[in-house]
């Protein structure tokens, strides 16, 4: 038995899927996100279509969402619950998005990562994405701080 599958997302994951989000926010490391998060907006707004959630027995340790643009590219984003990181969670959530992505069409993955993120760039690289450029200084911090992000990408 696999400790973890990963499955499309369904409208009963979507509060504690948000609820995740809202801790992985809490760590201000990872995520641009940080709090407050509103837990019940962040739920109500999240869109099912090209979100895959990663759960152990009914629980949601993890997700990826693939915004589709009206230009044939995707936007992913993703998070792993703390506990659950390094056991190749993130290497399924990724490669499932790949192979919606492609079933859908698109001709591109693109993703924005802070240069920090030493475990998020490993995990991209290892799927092929490639660093395509760093926006300087684009997210303003709650602390003041203003970080830079790498933006990478991946043709299907
Ligand atoms: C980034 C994140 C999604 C990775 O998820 P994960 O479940 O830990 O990933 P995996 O266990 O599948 O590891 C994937 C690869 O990442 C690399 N990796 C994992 N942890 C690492 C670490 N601490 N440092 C460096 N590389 C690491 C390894 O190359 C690993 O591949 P391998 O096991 O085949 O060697 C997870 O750390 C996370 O949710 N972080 C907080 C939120 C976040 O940063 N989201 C991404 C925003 S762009």
């Amino acid at each position: 038995m696999p400790e973890f599958t990963v499955r499309p997302a369904r409208e009963e994951d979507l509060l504690p899927l948000a609820r995740l989000f809202a801790t992985v926010a809490e760590e201000r490391d990872g995520i641009a996100s940080e709090p407050p998060i509103d837990v019940e907006a962040r739920a109500a707004s999240w869109r099912l279509e090209g979100t895959l959630v990663a759960v152990a027995g009914d629980e949601p340790i993890g997700s990826v969402h693939v915004e589709v643009s009206r230009f044939g590219f995707g936007d992913l984003g993703m998070a792993v619950a703390r506990e659950w990181r390094g056991r190749g969670v993130g290497s399924e959530l990724v490669q499932a998005a790949i192979a919606w992505a492609r079933g859908q069409g698109l001709h591109k993955l693109s993703l924005q990562v802070f240069p920090h993120n030493e475990a998020a760039i490993a995990l991209y690289r290892k799927f092929g994405f490639v660093e395509e450029g760093r926006l300087v200084k684009q997210y303003r911090r709650s602390s003041g701080e203003l970080w830079d992000s790498v933006q990478m990408g991946l043709l299907l």
